[in-house]
């Protein structure tokens, strides 16, 4: 188990990490962890609890006691790790508008921080793992020697985000995510820096893949 494998991807808002880090863990056959879908369950928790998500102190205090438990599942035959809680996985509720505009508070309190951090670095009991994320390389797995950072103009990302029918100010959002004390946003150190603004997903992943293959250790990924 401690010598199972993590792929960091990090990036702004619609940088494609989602769609890419699925293909790339598709195609080597490892565990997905989406670490934003945790941040926006303590989000959606804190939501359904009343607790002011503005207030960092009831923040860490319902992250403290919240019954959760990770659980790796197959969806469409790509194996996923999820945080549960109580149970349940909220997936729907947590991409309504109000779960996305509470992310950045809880996500900028540093007791939850710890907490994820120690929660993610768990996920490793699943097997080798692609985990997408804003602080995987710099913070969660800094000692992965497979670490990248994807980036593509704001013009390009608002740009998706409106084909996607969400009308998001991402220029607050990368503020927020690269200003906060707590683990900000940033390019680890040896992290492959991608910008796609003028590749497709196709082409994002196969770069990726390409890298990937020609360092991972022979037999431990998919051909
Ligand atoms: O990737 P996403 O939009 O689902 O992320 C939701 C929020 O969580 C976003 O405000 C950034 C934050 N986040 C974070 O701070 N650290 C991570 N590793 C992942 C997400």
């Amino acid at each position: 188990m401690k010598h199972n494998i993590v792929v960091a991807i990090d990036g702004t808002s619609a940088s494609g990490k989602s769609t890419n880090s699925k293909l790339v863990a598709r195609g080597l056959g490892f565990v997905y962890v989406d670490t934003g879908a945790m941040y926006r369950t303590l989000a959606w928790y804190c939501l359904q609890k009343g607790v002011d998500v503005s207030a960092a102190k009831a923040v860490g205090a319902a992250c403290r006691k919240w019954k959760t438990q990770l659980a790796c599942v197959e969806v469409d035959g790509l194996r996923c790790a999820r945080l549960l809680v109580e149970g349940y996985f909220p997936e729907k509720e947590i991409r309504t508008p109000e779960t996305a505009a509470a992310v950045p508070h809880v996500a900028a309190v540093p007791k939850v921080r710890d907490w994820m951090k120690k929660t993610q670095r768990d996920c490793i009991q699943f097997g080798h793992l692609v985990m997408e994320g804003r602080d995987i390389g710099t913070n969660v797995f800094p000692e992965t020697d497979y670490k990248f950072y994807l980036d593509a103009t704001l013009a390009e990302r608002s740009a998706r985000r409106a084909a996607d029918g969400v009308n998001e100010n991402l220029a607050a959002r990368d503020r927020r995510d690269s200003e906060r004390a707590a683990a900000p946003l940033m390019i680890a150190l040896g992290a492959r820096v991608i910008n796609n603004s003028n590749l497709t997903s196709a082409e994002t992943s196969k770069l990726l893949l390409d890298d990937l293959r020609a360092r991972l250790p022979a037999g431990s990924f998919l051909q």
